[in-house]
């Protein structure tokens, strides 16, 4: 299924979202974020040119094309304001196997924010977009990000060794099939 129109993911402290025009300068500012950058593959510093085209292809990018990166906004509902996002990709042969990457801005870390958006977007793609399987690829140093996903009940499949010489961070394979999902979690 390929929706072009993305109604907003609502829960208690949250909007997930489609980018408007205006995320662009708090996109940049996570990007640059050393933090969050250090365990990510972007270009590190992360100009503004290159947020501000960023956030415009993704206004108005088709939501979940296999193969391809869609991102969605994690918004603070009552501060209004980007404060995260999370990145998904389906495969290109099925599109029923989705890739998820995320980061929150270390000020709104550690209150299970980062467990509340996911929880509502994983609902929406086995729910609405009717996909089978998560896939997550995490350093596995980043004890920060392996911990929300075991939270979540993803299974660590396996460790990757030195594969990519400018990354040369183990990374682990975690995993969630639909069926072991657990929509009813109240961060
Ligand atoms: C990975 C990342 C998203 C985790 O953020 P986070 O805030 O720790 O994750 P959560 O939203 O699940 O919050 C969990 C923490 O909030 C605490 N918490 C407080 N209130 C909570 C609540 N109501 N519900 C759940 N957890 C709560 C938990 O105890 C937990 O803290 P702990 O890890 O010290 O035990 C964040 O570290 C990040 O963006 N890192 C940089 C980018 C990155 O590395 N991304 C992963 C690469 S794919």
């Amino acid at each position: 299924m390929v929706e072009h129109e993305l109604t907003n993911l609502n829960t208690a402290r949250l909007i997930v979202r489609r980018f408007e025009d205006r995320d662009a300068e708090a996109f940049w500012r996570l990007r640059n974020d050393p933090d969050v950058a250090r365990h990510q593959g972007w270009p590190f510093p992360y100009s503004d040119s290159e947020a501000a085209s960023f956030v415009e292809v993704m206004a108005r990018a088709p939501v979940v094309v296999n193969g391809e990166w869609f991102q969605f906004v994690i918004e603070h509902a009552s501060d209004a304001v980007l404060i995260g996002d999370i990145g998904v990709r389906a495969d290109s042969l099925t599109g029923e196997e989705v890739e998820i990457g995320y980061s929150l801005d270390p000020a709104y870390q550690g209150h299970g924010l980062m467990a509340e958006a996911l929880t509502a977007l994983i609902a929406y793609l086995f729910r609405v977009q009717r996909k089978k399987r998560l896939v997550a690829m995490t350093h596995a140093i980043n004890e920060k990000s392996c911990r929300l996903l075991e939270r979540l009940h993803f299974t660590l499949e396996g460790t990757l060794g030195n594969i990519d010489p400018n990354d040369p961070e183990a990374e682990r394979v975690y995993a969630l099939e639909s069926q072991n999902f657990v929509p009813e979690r109240r961060p």
